[in-house]
């Protein structure tokens, strides 16, 4: 028996039912289904459009089904195709013709587009709920490691002295506007499609309006069949989900490096790590290097749904059952990702001199002397090319360039005196970068403190 037994002479072939079927993974869809077909009948209840008497016992039986769903005891059926009509034949079998009402100016189409909403809408709730833990993990290694120094890099290249702190900062931030995109998907996509039907709305007077307050929704669609064909809803959730993915994946690589032996900044908790099965002094940073390998198949999940999507006419096509196992691998990847991250941030241990020893070469403060060299109303191209050629100077003579004495540095750079020295101190060049967003101790505090207010009252 199918649910369109009526034009149908022949069962479906089994491969066929097999091939199409998705209650295999759309069951986890079974609380927003059920919640919005209670919205649904207790609407048509409500407009008169089935009796109430009905509408009540199709409510009271789909919170039935729940629990039973729930205790593992309700038998999932592959020939009934999907959650949808799972649980619509579990009303038919339980409820005869009562069952058979709860279909009314209802559609498969609008159905699932509605349930994946909803669906997506408290993901991204919890979501948003692991990005502020990270973020707090994040700010109180920041604060607890907040006088650290070391290189900041480009191009992998040590570059100038920063503080470790406004490096982890910076992923606050980055992780900060990934929330904001999440909220930002959420308002679009927090529209009721029920009541477009298939494709072109129903003849029936239903209410709308009153479903959707009722799922909370803050608005309805105003095109039937734009609601029915969309899912820029999950391609915009997944995108969100990628550019998270680019941080994390960024943060994995940083950690990575940091851990290794040629760098030796930081270690893991043995926790957080693995060893080899092989090599008995092994310590990896399994966690880091499985978010950088998961990066890929979040991003899959995205161009998936995208090319998926992109020849379709309007409206409903059955390719678009194809949106849902890569919107589920990417919410489970993202979840365990930030769950599993939180707590290693939290632990991790910062080697201070092996940081600041790299920190401290005075090749990193030639930047400081160019802006000295500015102070004293040298225009900055000439001031990069005079420090230039200290540098140069040095490297060809294999000298360190505050080994020089007075004379030697004022014979390369005239405008030089005793003050140049005390520039190739990496504290006093963090400190003297002071404007906002940069390095300096003041301003990191300051940022530590935003964020820690900032967090606090949306935790
Ligand atoms: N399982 C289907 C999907 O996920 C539900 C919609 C089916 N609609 C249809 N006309 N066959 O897309």
């Amino acid at each position: 028996m199918t649910l369109w037994d009526g034009r149908f002479n022949q069962k479906p072939d089994e491969l066929v039912a097999k091939f199409s079927e998705s209650i295999s993974f759309d069951q986890r869809l079974y609380a927003h289904d059920i919640r919005g077909s209670i919205a649904h009948v207790s609407m048509l209840g409500r407009c008169r459009i089935i009796p109430e008497e009905d509408a009540k016992c199709i409510i009271n039986e789909l919170n039935n089904i729940r629990c039973e769903i729930e205790s593992g005891t309700f038998q999932f059926d592959e020939r009934y195709e999907d959650i949808h009509m799972n649980i619509e034949n579990a009303l038919l079998d339980r409820l005869g013709d009562t069952g058979a009402k709860i279909h009314t100016a209802r559609s498969r189409n609008d159905q699932v587009a509605t349930d994946t909403r909803l669906y997506i809408r408290d993901e991204i709730d919890q979501i948003s709920g692991l990005l502020i833990h990270l973020k707090s993990s994040l700010v109180g290694v920041a604060e607890k490691y907040s006088h650290v120094i070391m290189p900041g890099f480009t191009h992998l290249q040590h570059a100038q002295p920063v503080l470790f702190s406004h490096h982890l900062l910076a992923y606050v931030e980055m992780l900060h506007r990934d929330g904001c995109r999440l909220t930002d998907c959420r308002k679009r996509l927090n529209q009721l499609p029920l009541g477009s039907g298939a494709l072109a709305g129903t003849s029936l007077p239903i209410n709308r309006e009153v479903v959707a307050s009722e799922l909370k929704f803050d608005s309805i669609t105003q095109n039937s069949m734009d609601a029915v064909s969309d899912r820029d809803y999950i391609i915009e959730f997944l995108s969100a989900a990628s550019i998270i993915m680019v941080h994390m994946s960024r943060l994995s690589e940083d950690i990575i490096y940091w851990v290794s032996q040629e760098c030796s900044f930081v270690e893991l908790s043995d926790t957080f790590c693995t060893g080899s099965s092989l090599m008995p002094q092994k310590k990896n940073p399994d966690v880091a290097e499985l978010t950088r390998g998961k990066t890929g198949r979040v991003y899959g999940n995205l161009l998936s749904v995208l090319t998926m999507m992109k020849g379709l006419p309007l409206c409903y096509n059955r390719d678009m059952q194809e949106d849902k196992e890569p919107l589920f691998d990417t919410i489970d990847t993202i979840k365990l990702i930030l769950s599993v991250y939180s707590p290693m941030i939290k632990n991790i241990r910062v080697d201070e001199s092996i940081m600041k020893n790299a920190a401290s070469d005075p090749f990193l403060m030639a930047t400081d002397l160019a802006e000295w060299l500015v102070s004293k109303n040298v225009p900055f191209r000439t001031a990069h090319k005079k420090v230039g050629s200290l540098v140069g100077y040095c490297q060809a003579k294999d000298i360190s360039p505050d080994t020089l004495n007075l004379r030697q540095l004022k014979d390369l750079i005239p405008e030089c005196n005793e003050d140049c020295f005390s520039l190739f101190d990496p504290e006093k060049s963090i400190a003297s970068r002071n404007v906002t967003g940069a390095t300096s101790g003041e301003q990191v505090r300051k940022q530590i403190e935003f964020w820690k207010t900032e967090l606090d009252v949306n935790y």
